[in-house]
């Protein structure tokens, strides 16, 4: 079953686009923020747009929902060829989230 949603979940972004925050329920946020340190997500961001690099997390721009935001980080993690488990995904959006974005 779980399986068969996660499938879901990768073969049908259009899906993931109507999700709300309750996608990030029971993510596992210490790995998220583990995998956020260990793969230079801020330092590459901070050497864009300087500071911290949280200004590049923009709530208001086109990522407007939690949806949205995960298969952002989907996206990212590809083109940087992290080679992420679904639920590795789930986690770092989530930490996003919690600490920038906040969707509900
Ligand atoms: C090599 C540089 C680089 C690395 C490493 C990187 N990013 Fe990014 N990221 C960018 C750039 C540049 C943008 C802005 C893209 C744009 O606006 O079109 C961006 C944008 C984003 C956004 C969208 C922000 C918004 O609200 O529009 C998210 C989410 C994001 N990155 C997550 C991550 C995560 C998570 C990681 C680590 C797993 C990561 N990025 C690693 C360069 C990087």
């Amino acid at each position: 079953m779980k399986t068969a949603l996660l499938a879901l979940a990768l073969f049908m972004p259009a899906l993931a686009l109507a999700q709300g925050a309750d996608i990030f329920k029971g993510a596992d946020l210490a790995l998220g923020a583990r995998l956020i340190a260990e793969n230079k997500c801020v330092q590459c961001h901070a050497s864009k747009v300087g500071g911290d690099g949280s200004a590049i997390y923009r709530p208001k721009g086109r990522i407007n929902n939690a949806g949205l935001l995960r298969g952002m980080v989907e996206n990212c993690s590809t083109q940087l060829n992290l080679q992420l488990f679904p639920e590795e995904v789930t986690a770092i959006a989530a930490v996003l989230n919690r600490d920038h974005y906040k969707f509900r």
